[in-house]
């Protein structure tokens, strides 16, 4: 009898942990088993070639990446910061000048302004794409302002058309910050084509991530990217010959012959996490006090993340962490109230979009692993928690 109970505990023990199998943000190694011999293959041929800084693998990744995203050139670069970085000095923004751009993102957006001397001026975002707001650029632009830079958050464009309108008629550059847009696309075209330059990053957990630190930048200005090449290379134009300063923000060989590696890939792994957002949107009907997001009739995101809105964000979290299942908040300061931002005078209040964003914004899993069933485990959670706190008449449901 004894046994018998302890076989029964042991079986419903195996449920449970069937049941809490964890649902991750990420999972690599699955993902890395997909095309693990093609990187292995490509490592072997740089070690095999003992050439680790340029080369053909970089040349053939910059012609790849140009060709898959419609853009005349593809730099590659050490990581996505500096692509941004080094974006904003080909453009020649320095110290007195200003430079727009959205409060809430990750920091290397206005990090590089700061680093080029430039001010960075922030622009509230809109509440159901969380890009910037174009309809609010036009207070913020100054006889100093010299650029405007969008970024692509979770995989979205920004409203590119308004944007450009507005950068022409006050003669400014515009830069797309699409670290989190690898293959999304706006009216079409893709993102990192839309501007006069895009900044891609190849950090492990992009969309299409590398095997440490990368970046890319792209464009289609003959001028503008023959200054990047330069600046990548301490502003190097010929062998010990530097016309500007510039930098080391070159992408080593071996990351590049990855990234090649895993571009093929790329395409169906975006066309899941669709799915996978696509099946949310379906399930989360169910819980109406989440607000799924909205993607924008000219857009199609690449689903960086697959971010809700909820007044409820942190006890909704414990309780998916309770089922083990992964979430994220990106980003729960944003930046105008960073201290070391403190010097540009903002203040609690000045952005209440991004403000009451990052209190409840919550990002869920949606990397191109999962199986619909966890899809359904992870929306299931969201729409239990919602059923035990929220009393249905407040719902609307039945
Ligand atoms: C919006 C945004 N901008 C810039 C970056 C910087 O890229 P990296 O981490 O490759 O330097 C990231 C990624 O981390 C990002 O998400």
């Amino acid at each position: 009898m004894l046994i018998q109970r302890k076989s029964e505990i042991g079986a419903i023990q195996a449920v449970g942990e069937n049941r809490l199998k964890p649902i991750t943000m990420l999972d690599l190694k699955s993902e890395f088993s997909l095309f693990e011999d093609r990187v292995r293959t490509a490592i072997d041929e740089v070690l095999d070639s003992q050439h680790f800084i340029g080369g053909s693998h970089v040349g053939a990744l910059e012609q790849e990446f140009a060709k898959q995203f419609d853009v005349k050139h593809a730099i590659a670069i050490g990581s996505g910061t500096d692509a941004i970085l080094v974006a904003l000095m080909a453009c020649e923004i320095s110290a007195g000048d200003e430079v727009i751009t959205t409060p809430f993102t990750f920091f290397a957006t206005a990090g590089c302004v700061h680093r080029t001397g430039a001010k960075p001026v922030f622009v509230d975002i809109e509440p159901d794409t969380f890009n910037l707001d174009p309809a609010k650029i036009q207070a913020a632009i100054t006889s100093k302002t010299k650029a405007i830079i969008p970024v692509h958050l979770f995989g979205q464009c920004a409203n590119m058309d308004a944007i450009h309108d507005i950068a022409k008629s006050a003669g400014l550059r515009v830069i797309e910050d699409a670290a989190q847009a690898v293959g999304a696309t706006y009216k079409n075209r893709f993102a990192g084509a839309l501007g006069d330059a895009g900044c891609f990053s190849f950090y492990p957990t992009k969309n299409l991530g590398g095997f440490g630190e990368g970046g890319m930048v792209t464009t289609n200005d003959d001028a503008l990217a023959d200054r990047v090449r330069q600046l990548r290379n301490h502003g190097q134009t010929d062998q010990y010959h530097h016309q500007f300063i510039g930098g080391n923000f070159r992408l080593n060989t071996m990351q590049a012959a990855i990234l090649s590696a895993k571009l093929p890939q790329l395409d169906s792994f975006n066309t899941r996490r669709r799915a996978i957002a696509k099946l949310y949107d379906e399930l989360l009907t169910d819980a109406p006090s989440v607000q799924t997001p909205r993607i924008a009739e000219e857009c199609e995101s690449c689903y960086h993340q697959y971010s809700i809105l909820t007044d409820d964000r942190d006890n909704l979290r414990q309780h998916l962490t309770d089922a083990s299942i992964g979430s994220g908040i990106y980003y729960p300061i944003p930046l105008h109230l960073q201290p070391c931002f403190q010097y540009l005078d903002y203040s609690e209040g000045d952005f209440p979009v991004s403000e009451a964003t990052a209190k409840r914004i919550l990002s869920l899993p949606v990397h191109p692993m999962l199986d619909d069933a966890d899809v359904r485990r992870v929306a299931g959670c969201i729409v239990q928690h919602q059923s035990e706190t929220i009393p249905a008449e407040a719902t609307g449901r039945s």
